[in-house]
């Protein structure tokens, strides 16, 4: 089965067996290469582990893009309590469709990937902690850990090595906010999925009150790669800062939507144009929002000048994030879709902190009575106002994320609010 579109600028690192069944067998996978990186780690010493992944520069592909191997040097180097490596593959943020297909086509490399990050971590226990609803990826996942486990990847003893570690999968019940990394870990320990304040980090105090490095799929994905053929081939791809290859999920109004794979820095428009064929129909380029629904949109103007690196996004004024590429052409009802991303975000807030909790509720009211062509000229300072509350004000950066959609759009297409103001109530909510 072909995978839906490639492209041939594509650098197909981690998602190079896309579209292949047959690489989901792990006698397959170990024909290809697989595990021999596992094979490599082991023979190493934890912290020279480390220390390739801080040589490749590679960044968190979460959404913060925090650095992966410094993260992982802030684990206690003597594991007098047992340590934890979490998987995060809770993917729920809109937009976002990698992950997903990470472990569906490849999940031996996750989890080669994951044995990796706990031998350097010195953990002896990894919780996979994956979205529900990916029922058919649930089941891909537990049949590959079993197979892993019957040849002896995982468990006991790894390859001889003396070295223990084992993998749970844990499905999670579909909560936007297990996917924060405190959430999570609340959620694994059987609790509300109720994000914690930090201070105390994960690395100090994590899951089950022990030391804890949490990561995403193709952050861990991507980790057998670099161990096997080093940091600085990693480096070849990319730019100083952002290196190495990214998944880009490119959903929208473009001709050819789906996960690319490209070197990090890679032009946004090339990527609209070229990769996925252009905008459909004919019509013209209005908005993208570059990393996901928590990240700010912007216009045509910009989108032209991105790059697509950590450092390139911040530039035009949004952020990288996931990597998860809405593209809205001038067609785009901006203001109905700003609307519905903060509906999301409002049924998603745990609601421990009232600037989140309030706010998201009554932002979405606000979006709502201008969408029905009945708010006014002052309503927009007000949802500038009130989102400006929400940013930094709380335990996680759930509220921050709705701020970011809402302040963009009204800067940046504050003529699509005003239409609708004017124009009476014509236009109707769905
Ligand atoms: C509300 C919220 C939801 C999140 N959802 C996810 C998610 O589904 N998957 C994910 O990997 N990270 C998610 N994150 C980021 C995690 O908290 C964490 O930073 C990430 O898993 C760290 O992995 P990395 O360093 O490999 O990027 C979310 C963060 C927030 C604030
Ligand atoms: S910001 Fe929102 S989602 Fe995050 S902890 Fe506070 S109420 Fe919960």
């Amino acid at each position: 089965m072909a995978y839906p579109y490639v492209s041939d600028v594509e650098v197909r690192v981690i998602s190079k067996y896309f579209g292949d069944p047959a690489h989901r067998r792990i006698d397959t996978y170990v024909e290809r290469g697989g595990y021999k990186a596992l094979e490599k780690a082991l023979s190493l010493e934890p912290d020279a582990v480390t220390d390739e992944i801080k040589a490749s520069g590679l960044r968190g592909r979460g959404g913060a893009g925090f650095p992966t191997g410094i993260k992982w040097s802030f684990m206690p180097k003597e594991p007098t309590r047992p340590h934890y490596l979490l998987c995060n593959a809770d993917e729920s943020e809109p937009g976002t469709f990698k992950d997903r297909e990470l472990i569906r086509w490849d999940p031996h490399q996750l989890i080669e990937g994951c044995l990796i990050g706990a031998y350097a971590i010195r953990a002896q226990h990894v919780y996979i902690y994956c979205r529900g609803e990916f029922f058919e990826v649930n089941q891909i996942l537990a049949k590959a850990v079993e197979d892993a486990y019957m040849k002896g990847y995982a468990g006991e003893d790894i390859l001889g090595t003396g070295t223990t570690i084992d993998i749970t999968v844990h499905q999670g019940a579909g909560a936007y906010i297990c996917g924060e990394e405190t959430g999570l870990m609340s959620s694994l320990e059987g609790d509300r999925g109720e994000p914690r304040i930090k201070p105390p980090f994960p690395a100090a105090v994590g899951v089950f009150g022990m030391p804890s490095t949490i990561n995403n799929v193709e952050t861990l994905a991507t980790v057998p790669h670099i161990v096997l053929n080093g940091g600085e081939w990693y480096r070849q791809w990319g730019t100083e800062k952002s290196p190495g290859t990214k998944l880009f999920c490119v959903s929208g109004h473009v001709r050819k939507p789906g996960n690319y794979e490209l070197p990090l820095g890679f032009p946004l428009i090339d990527l609209i144009e070229n990769v996925c064929g252009g905008i459909r129909d004919g019509n013209r380029l209005k908005a993208v929002i570059p990393g996901g629904s928590s990240v700010p949109l912007i216009n045509a103007e910009d989108a032209r000048n991105c790059e697509l690196d950590y450092e390139g996004c911040v530039e035009v004024g949004t952020m990288l994030g996931c990597a998860s590429v809405i593209v809205m052409d001038h067609k785009a009802d901006i203001v109905k879709q700003i609307r519905r991303m903060v509906d999301f975000y409002a049924h998603e807030s745990c609601g421990q902190c009232t600037p989140c909790r309030e706010g998201s509720a009554w932002t979405a009211r606000i979006l709502r009575r201008i969408e029905k062509g009945q708010g006014t000229e002052e309503d927009l300072d007000t949802l500038m106002e009130m989102t400006e509350q929400m940013v930094g004000t709380t335990i996680c950066v759930l509220s921050d994320s709705i701020a970011a959609p809402v302040q963009s759009s009204i800067n940046k297409f504050r003529d699509d609010y005003l239409e609708l103001i004017r124009r009476g109530d014509q236009a109707g909510a769905v």
